[in-house]
């Protein structure tokens, strides 16, 4: 019988920067002609936010951001390393790195033996610098774990689950943001990160991966901010791959990590904000029902209510949610950080077998 441990963490781009730029995304957001002149006028912005800016005139704010972010990773590596696992499986988003022109599928499970990534040559990223004091052309080695990527696809697909698969990756820069950010998180004091990986890409930018070229080409005029893709999966099927990953793997040999990475609201998709700030309001109502234990409820939420909220990338956390319900599982919270300025909300939790 297999052995789970879930565990919610981000990828917030922001933490690989140094603190200067922690809030380039407003920065950058701010500088879009699709931005109402008067939205950019900060006496027309939420008093969170003001107050926020205000806090970091001198770095504070981001100091402080990073801080509980770090310590969250730090209790989350604590506990992955006390359950000792045969592979972590990461659902992360694509954010046009796999997903292109030539092929959008809704779900994509990795198999790989091993992989090299060079996460600090981002292009638009590297001149910024990265905490580590790394080079742009730091390679950065991760194992895979190819019998379990193809045991978990073959096991969904026989359970009706039509997802695709692959043993390569087509990004140019190896593992895509939402799972090397995660591992380089994870291992944020550098000690080495020993453990299998097994991908599990999510299409959660949906109608908008090729459009915003899986990021914010909206804001920055590189594509036509009217362009419309066809959806990603609804909640409910995220809810539902999510369970019937749990139930094969717990039929499984391995003892296996389940980690969903994402922050949730972002401000560069939430169009109701003119994309400056997050839905806090919406992640404050997920949150409360992670909490109180009623995170099934994430299944009835809709495509509709998720792209209104900026929350596409919470699609990951919907999977981990219905492997978490599958096996009974409450959330245990390790910390959970909201922000106006920093793009997003970040919640870390854990989700332990009984003792
Ligand atoms: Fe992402």
């Amino acid at each position: 019988m297999g052995e789970i441990l879930g565990i919610g963490v981000t990828h917030f781009p922001g933490l690989m920067l140094p603190d200067a730029y922690m809030s380039s995304f407003l920065t950058r957001t701010l500088k879009s002609n699709r931005v109402p002149a008067e939205m950019k006028e900060p006496a027309r912005w939420p008093e969170p936010l003001r107050q926020e800016l205000a806090a970091n005139q001198d770095g504070k704010a981001a100091a402080e951001h990073r801080r509980r972010l770090v310590g969250g990773f730090r209790k989350a590596r604590e506990a992955l390393d006390a359950f000792a696992p045969d592979f972590v499986l990461i659902w992360g988003d694509d954010q046009y790195e796999n997903f292109r022109e030539d092929g959008v599928p809704s779900f994509c499970v990795f198999a790989l033996d091993a992989i090299d990534s060079r996460p600090f040559g981002r292009p638009g990223r590297s001149e910024q610098g990265n905490v580590w004091g790394e080079s742009p052309d730091k390679v950065v080695h991760v194992r895979g774990h190819r019998a379990a990527g193809c045991h978990l696809a073959a096991e969904l697909i026989k359970a009706d689950f039509d997802v695709s698969y692959a043993y390569a990756m087509r990004h140019e820069l190896g593992l895509p943001h939402a799972f090397i950010n995660t591992i380089l998180f994870l291992d944020y004091d550098r000690r080495g990160f020993p453990y299998p990986v097994v991908p599990f890409h999510v299409n959660c930018y949906g109608s908008s991966v090729i459009a915003k070229r899986g990021s914010s080409a909206h804001l920055t005029g590189t594509a036509d901010p009217n362009a419309v893709d066809p959806p990603g999966p609804n909640p409910s099927r995220c809810f539902d791959v999510g369970a019937a990953v749990a139930r094969s793997l717990a039929d499984s040999p391995w003892r296996v990590a389940l980690v969903a990475s994402s922050s949730w609201s972002h401000a560069f998709l939430t169009g109701k904000h003119h994309w400056i700030y997050p839905d806090v309001a919406s992640d404050r109502a997920r949150f409360d029902e992670l909490a109180s234990g009623n995170f099934a409820r994430w299944r009835k939420l809709t495509t509709t209510q998720i792209e209104d909220a900026g929350q596409q990338e919470f699609l990951n956390w919907v999977c981990l949610a219905g492997a978490m319900d599958a096996l009974g599982r409450k959330a245990e919270i390790i910390d959970y950080v909201e922000s106006y300025l920093f793009n997003s909300d970040k919640c870390f939790a854990l989700f332990r077998p009984a003792a």
